[in-house]
């Protein structure tokens, strides 16, 4: 028998401990999160690139008017900042004063800390706590203070709290109000495996959330504050020895894949359709982010397409030296392009097949593109308007010269235009589509059976009786 949860004190009201966790672009906003607060619990408003609308209720597309990246790298912040301002005012409104509103953000998204203080200026009262991951947000407690709400910091592994209590969250103690433990295996969106972990070798999230857990009671944070267990969290009766563990402490449970298939849920059509039909080993953890993070995603033509042009990768050098005695006579301009017998075998053809450009990546290789694909891949790097604090694919830098100072990379895309044109009713199959790797459980899991769409309070009550 699944024994249940209790709520918790959270916001200074009694909530259920289900947070949804926050989705860029626009996969969650003020429809999902307002909804999941009114059903109870702890809804999450995305503030990475979030929609504002016209004085018609439309969506006001983000187009981008400035000729240099900087000048674009600001629109996108009073973007960013209008856009969450006005999903946080509807979602406070949806929620009734019921449950809780959360924001996310990512501190690797362009001018995170100016976001975050924009909208916190502009929704006093409307926000319960601040969710934050994607690198190492150490400002995160002292901009949460400075407002009066609270922060849970996402991370992946005790050892990353343990750097970010140390440094700086212990100055701010009484204003962390949970911690999240995403499992950088399993979750949907962006992952955060370190170098100390196999991305083959997914690890049991039990005994990593036991460490998070001593690691809190080192630095005297009370069995009280909730770890929030989030990645690959379906069924709560599979998590049935996880409640009422005084191992681990209070627990809550973060859902990120199961409420995209929601009726309130902001996600076009045809990407809940999608999501019915995934089966297991459907979902990719791979590393082609511009960020540099791992992520999670459906392996759809899109993402094999940047598998392929992967693999279609050859090793050069700018002089003839070791194996590399060959100089390429395909897909480059100039002599200077040595390369082993084999590779030049090969380069020749992929150029046979219609991959007759080659591109250089930062690791002095070279990848075979189409012509076509080239533009695409030239064009979003000219139109890049700075979303990231560092941009793989663009080479855009948030900092004095604007650049990470290596090659832009080809390997790697725009997160910002694919997100965006997918949130937006853009093709499912020619876009990233992150999704966790429980997600083929939605084909077996009865509740959805007749392509059944739950609304999310159906959702967060079928939740609580464990199923
Ligand atoms: C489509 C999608 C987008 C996401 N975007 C974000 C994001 O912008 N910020 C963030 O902190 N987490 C993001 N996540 C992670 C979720 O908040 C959540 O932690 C995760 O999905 C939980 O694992 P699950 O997918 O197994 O439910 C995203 C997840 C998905 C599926
Ligand atoms: S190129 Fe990179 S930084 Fe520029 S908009 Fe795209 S993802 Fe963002």
């Amino acid at each position: 028998m699944f024994k249940g949860l209790q709520p918790i004190l959270y916001g200074g009201r009694e909530v259920w401990p289900l947070v949804e966790g926050g989705k860029g672009v626009s996969a969650t906003n003020h429809m999902s999160s307002g909804a999941w607060a009114a059903a109870g619990g702890i809804g999450t408003v995305s503030a990475v690139n979030a929609d504002s609308y016209d004085h018609e209720g439309k969506i006001i597309p983000q187009i981008y008017r400035a000729l240099t990246r900087r000048e674009r790298h600001e629109e996108l912040i009073q973007y960013a900042i209008d856009g969450a301002v006005e999903q946080v005012k509807r979602a406070y409104d949806l929620a009734s004063g019921k449950g809780a509103i959360n924001i996310n953000v990512l501190w690797e998204m362009g001018g995170a800390q100016r976001v975050l203080q924009g909208v916190l200026e502009r929704t006093r009262g409307l926000v319960s706590g601040v969710t934050c991951g994607a690198g190492m947000p150490y400002k995160l407690s002292e901009i949460a203070a400075e407002h009066q709400v609270s922060y849970l910091p996402i991370v992946s592994s005790a050892r990353a709290f343990r750097a970010l209590w140390k440094r700086a969250y212990h100055k701010a103690a009484d204003w962390l109000s949970a911690v999240v433990y995403e499992d950088p295996w399993k979750a949907g969106g962006h992952n955060g495996l370190s170098n100390a972990e196999d991305p083959l070798k997914p690890e049991d999230p039990y005994p990593r959330v036991k460490a998070l857990r001593e690691t809190m009671r080192e630095g005297g944070i009370p069995d009280t504050t909730p770890i929030v267990m989030a990645g690959n969290v379906w069924f709560l009766r599979e998590w049935d020895d996880w409640i009422d563990n005084p191992e681990l402490g209070a627990i809550a449970f973060q859902f990120g894949t199961r409420p995209l298939l929601t009726q309130e849920s902001p996600i076009p059509d045809a990407w809940k359709q999608r999501l019915m039909t995934l089966n297991e080993g459907d979902v990719l953890l791979h590393r082609f982010s511009p960020t540099g993070f791992y992520s999670s995603a459906v392996r759809n033509p899109f993402l094999r397409n940047l598998e392929e042009r992967s693999e279609r990768q050859i090793a050069f050098s700018g002089e003839a030296a070791g194996d590399h005695q060959f100089q390429l006579d395909v897909g480059v301009k100039g002599k200077s392009f040595w390369v082993t017998r084999g590779d030049l075998l090969r380069a020749r053809e992929w150029y046979g097949h219609g991959f007759t450009v080659a591109l250089k990546t930062p690791d002095n290789t070279l990848v075979f593109v189409t012509p076509e694909e080239m533009k695409v891949i030239r064009k979003d790097q000219a139109d890049c308007m700075g979303c990231l604090s560092q941009c793989g694919f663009s080479s855009w830098a948030d900092n004095d010269t604007n650049s990470t100072g290596r090659l832009a990379d080809p390997r790697s895309f725009c997160i910002q235009k694919t997100l965006q044109d997918i949130a937006h009713g853009g093709d499912v199959e020619h876009n990233l589509m992150f999704a966790g790797h429980a997600a083929y459980r939605f084909k077996q899991d009865p509740f959805y059976s007749n392509g059944f769409v739950p609304t999310v309070k159906q959702l967060v009550d079928r939740i609580l009786t464990g199923d």
